[in-house]
């Protein structure tokens, strides 16, 4: 029966660039929504940016900009891990949206018409100079446990007591450094202990197969928890200043806590997509699974008040139908630390020229369906790309296209009855699509891998090499390549939610059209011509992993390039993200003298740039026009707005600006190399 999924990744807060952490979490969503597709599920996968809260508006205010500046630059930086590691969302946004605000306020508003939300009084810690309440995090003081001087105010790292902020002895503000005072202000409560809500619940983690076992087990312990553990109603609002939402229909000027908004941020980004598709958005809440994949830090806000802020919300609101925890990435078995910085780039990864296949590759080799933590060990990372991806599948293809080609014109014979191997093989689609939906990723690259040994041990006894020397054995060579080929294509439909551009070079290799989960029931008719092989996946060398693990400090690099004397290396070239754009609107500036306002489409996402072309272009003879973009050029602040990149022109001595433009054909969002 065919599926409707609607299916998100934990939304990253836009403070910072992807770590490697995030692109794990997405490639493992996009593998299993890439599988999703081949079934020929209906799949409306989306992301966002999380913008929202104190710490983003501080960092905001550190920049020197304002919150929705800096969050701009954040999303301007995205599309490049999104396309370099070829994930396929239909849509990314950001919970600062007029989706994310009528959204928010809607949920508030039901909730609180249902009685389940209500006021109190909430004494706290103010900074006097700051002039805001402070979150524990903003407090630092002496641990009244202790002593230890500059303990956090929630718990002491010295002596492991956990306390209120309230108990320091001597806090003070980490903002301002002053000596923070009491103060009251009313605070809005989610009341999750409702018995409704809590009888919800219960349900709700019950029901067989929603969640994995580990993740119900957690979330029973808050569920069940007792005394000062006992699940507590839950604070949802924040007072000025603060970057986010307002708390609907009160004067005073309260937001919303932004973890409040930013689960309503998967809706609004599925409701921004569904604009921009023409899509009824309330039909498709209705009628979609709801499916989330997240980290195991966030079960608590995904499996409690989530799903009952959902539930009692009521339609079109519904409950997730499933919550999919993964666990952490580390490197060689250390942990990956935000503040410390260790791990792997990702972006460094792309810049290197690694093929980001291999990271898919990897990862989804390590994955299963359980809560575990995935280690990143280099040399393992050779083996696997170098002996499984290239030792063993593609080396079926490699060793007999070429006697296909040079000898018959490409074309293949129908498959030797006799051959059980390819009809085992493909007898294994229905359990490696069961591992590839169950998430078991790890256990259907096993399978694979079995199927390529077999494959190879195949080539080895039929030897094609021996058989082209061997006169009068044609025919048997032509049934050895074909069968191999048919094997290969076989493994390459098992492969390809992992390897999506992988294997579209072999869709082009085999001449086939696009392949999907259903195509392993089939075989390539006699007669069929396959192109000419061309290599398709170079080897990684470790050379590339030292050099993904060497982080030089800037000022190393600065040196670098000041002595290569107006060359640069191919790695430098590779920075600079280039892109097709379509001209969707040009306008003047009022008071700009030599800029146009460009609204660019670079492929699914908008952005706006600001370009010295006035004296050469009328606006309106640019729309609809192509363009090259810079599309990773750090969004600058202009006297007129910010611009987020860069169109390429041409000019010399004389007057005249000349675009740069794609020949017939080139696509918005197309890289330009
Ligand atoms: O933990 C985080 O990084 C949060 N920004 C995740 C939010 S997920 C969802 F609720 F939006
Ligand atoms: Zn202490």
């Amino acid at each position: 029966m065919s599926r409707r999924l609607f299916v998100t990744t934990a939304l990253p807060y836009a403070n910072g660039a992807f770590h490697i952490g995030h692109i794990m979490e997405y490639i493992q969503a996009d593998i299993w929504v890439r599988f999703q597709r081949m079934q020929g599920h209906e799949v409306h996968f989306v992301g966002a940016d999380d913008a929202h809260g104190a710490p983003i508006m501080l960092a905001a205010e550190k920049a020197g900009q304002t919150p929705e500046q800096f969050i701009a630059a954040i999303q301007s930086g995205r599309r490049q891990y999104l396309d370099g590691f070829h994930l396929e969302y239909d849509n990314w946004h950001s919970t600062h949206s007029p989706e994310n605000t009528a959204l928010s306020q809607d949920i508030f508003r039901r909730l609180k018409a249902k009685n389940l939300i209500y006021s109190k009084p909430v004494e706290q810690f103010y900074d006097p100079v700051k002039g805001m309440y402070l979150a524990d995090r903003y407090i630092k003081g002496e641990c009244p446990n202790c002593g230890a001087k500059d303990q956090y105010g929630d718990a002491c790292e010295n002596c492991s007591s956990v306390y209120a902020a309230t108990a320091l002895t001597n806090p003070y503000s980490t903002l301002s450094g002053a000596k923070p005072v009491l103060k009251t202000s009313d605070h809005f409560f989610f009341k999750l202990s409702d018995p409704a809500c809590v009888a919800f619940l219960r349900e709700w983690l019950e029901l067989p197969g929603r969640l994995q076992p580990q993740v119900v087990n957690k979330a029973w312990e808050w569920l069940d928890g007792e005394g000062d553990k006992a699940l507590g109603d839950w604070d949802i609002s924040r007072d000025a200043p603060y970057f986010g939402i307002r708390v609907p229909d009160i004067t005073e000027e309260k937001y919303l806590y932004v973890w409040l908004d930013a689960p309503i941020g998967y809706l609004a980004s599925l409701k921004n997509y569904c604009g921009k598709k023409g899509l009824d958005f309330e039909k498709t809440l209705k009628d979609f699974e709801q499916i989330h994949f997240i980290g195991k830090d966030i079960i608590y806000f995904h499996t409690l008040f989530w799903p009952a802020m959902l539930k009692f919300a009521g339609a079109p609101y519904k409950e997730p139908d499933h919550v999919y925890v993964h666990g952490f990435i580390g490197v060689s078995g250390e942990k990956m630390s935000k503040s410390r910085g260790t791990g792997i780039d990702p972006l460094r990864y792309l810049n290197l020229g690694m093929n980001p296949e291999w990271l898919r590759y990897y990862i989804a080799a390590k994955l299963n369906a359980a809560v575990e933590d995935v280690d990143f060990n280099p040399d393992d990372f050779i083996a696997r790309v170098n002996s499984d991806l290239i030792g063993k599948y593609i080396n079926i293809a490699s060793r007999c296209a070429g006697f296909l080609s040079k000898k018959f014109a490409g074309k293949l014979v129908a498959v030797e009855a006799s051959n059980t191997l390819i009809r085992d093989l493909r007898s294994d689609a229905k359990n490696v699509a069961e591992m590839y939906d169950g998430r078991e990723f790890g256990k259907a690259l096993r399978s694979v891998m079995h199927w390529a040994d077999q494959a190879n041990a195949f080539v080895d006894q039929v030897k094609p090499w021996d058989l082209a020397k061997k006169p009068g054995s044609d025919s048997a060579l032509q049934q050895a390549c074909s069968d191999s080929i048919q094997i290969f294509r076989i493994l390459t439909i098992y492969l390809k939610p992992v390897m999506p551009a992988l294997a579209k070079q072999v869709e082009r290799f085999l001449n086939v059209p696009e392949l999907k989960w259903a195509d392993a029931n089939g075989l390539l008719p006699a007669g069929h011509a396959i192109g000419e092989y061309k290599h398709l996946m170079q080897r990684v060398d470790d050379k590339q992993l030292d050099a993904l693990f060497d982080i030089q400090p800037a000022t190393e690099t600065k040196k670098e390039t000041a002595v290569t004397d107006g060359t640069i290396s191919i790695d430098d070239f590779n920075k600079l993200d280039l892109r097709v754009a379509k001209i969707v609107k040009a306008e003047h500036v009022e008071g700009a003298d030599k800029l146009l306002k460009l609204t660019l489409d670079v492929g699914g996402t908008t952005r706006t740039v600001f370009a010295g072309i006035k004296s050469a272009y009328a606006p309106e003879k640019l729309e609809g026009q192509l363009a090259v973009v810079v599309a990773n050029l750090a969004p600058r602040k202009m006297k007129f707005g910010i611009s987020e990149g860069m169109v390429l022109a041409a000019s010399g001595e004389g007057p005249g600006i000349f675009l740069i433009s794609p020949g017939a054909g080139a696509e918005p969002g197309m890289r330009v190399k």
